[in-house]
């Protein structure tokens, strides 16, 4: 805005454009000022679906919005996923792969590729788009600093599935308060050294819990919760805890959501305030569901 546009943001009825577009900014701005006077100095646990990082625009549009999180003093700490990418190269290695649970069945051959692409590939794209857009944010593993320690899931009936046993958030903190945006691929390792791929959506609510963040976000690519997985009209936009156990027996929930939901129990019995399963291929979905006063998707709380 230039310095003769100062007194341009008054009254509705102005003809020029632009004059409007300046005042529907202003006012926006005023309506997230209480929001993000809330969130100032709070940590807001982001997980990054691989499902939602589909188009250049979308992916641009989420490094924008955790940038802009981080530049008005909240501490954002993304997990990421990245489903879509470890399948595309299993495809081209030939390496079959089996889901069961909502999770990837994985061997030694598999883990070594789920290792390089999360680590190597979408971990190192993730930093560097933050950066890019002002942001500074450094990229790790479960396996740095021991932030997470592994165990196999389920007694080891998923191979090289992990779950947490462990977290060590000492590694991060120094980040956090440096002001530098943590960005975290669920990678891990047991106390014997065996690598374990542990679920985005466990890890990020067990960190969510262990380093006490507000809000713990899971951005993915649906609406949210549908009670009718085709009707995007069943959204349900809140749920309690006890009503997500149900949704789970009912089997309303499934495949890739049942971590999800999963990890969101874990993370408000640990004491994080909220959990919110938000549509990743909304541009700016992010800043919508924090800054605004409806919000978007489904929001996860305790009983009340
Ligand atoms: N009740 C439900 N409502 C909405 N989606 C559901 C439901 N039950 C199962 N799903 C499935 O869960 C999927 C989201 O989980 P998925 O693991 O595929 O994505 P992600 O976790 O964002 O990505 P990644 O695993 O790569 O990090 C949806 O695309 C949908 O197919
Ligand atoms: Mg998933």
């Amino acid at each position: 805005m230039g310095p003769n546009n100062f007194h341009s943001s008054m009254p509705n009825n102005s003809s020029n454009k632009y004059e409007n577009n300046d005042s529907i900014r202003v006012s926006v701005l005023s309506e997230a000022l209480p929001y993000i006077q809330k969130f100032a100095g709070r940590r807001i646990v982001i997980k990054y679906g691989g499902s939602a990082m589909s188009n250049k625009n979308l992916k641009e549009a989420v490094f924008r919005d955790i940038a802009l999180l981080s530049s008005v003093g909240a501490h954002p700490v993304v997990v990421h996923g990245g489903g879509p990418e470890i399948n595309q190269w299993l495809k081209k290695l030939e390496i079959d792969s089996e889901f069961r649970d909502g999770l990837r069945v994985t061997n030694s051959e598999t883990m070594d590729v789920v290792a390089m692409v999360l680590t190597g590939r979408v971990n190192k794209q993730i930093v560097n788009g933050i950066n890019n857009v002002g942001a500074s944010s450094v990229g790790i593993c479960g396996i740095d600093g021991r932030l997470l320690e592994a165990r196999p899931w389920g007694n080891g009936s998923h191979g090289l599935v992990g779950e947490v046993a462990k977290v060590n958030s000492e590694v991060i903190e120094p980040l956090i308060a440096k002001g530098y945006i943590p960005v975290i691929s669920s990678v891990a390792s047991s106390d014997k050294g065996v690598t374990y791929n542990i679920n985005a959506d466990t890890a990020a609510g067990e960190i969510a819990a262990a380093i006490g963040a507000e809000k713990l976000i899971l951005l993915t690519d649906t609406l949210g919760i549908l009670r009718d997985q085709n009707d995007p009209l069943t959204l349900l936009q809140h749920v309690r805890l006890p009503e997500v156990r149900e949704l789970i027996d009912q089997g309303v929930v499934n495949g890739g959501m049942t971590p999800k939901t999963e990890c969101c129990i874990r993370a408000l019995a640990q004491g994080v305030t909220a959990a919110h399963i938000i549509d990743g291929r909304i541009p700016h979905a992010l800043l919508l569901e924090v800054f605004t006063d409806k919000g978007i998707g489904t929001m996860i709380t305790g009983r009340g």
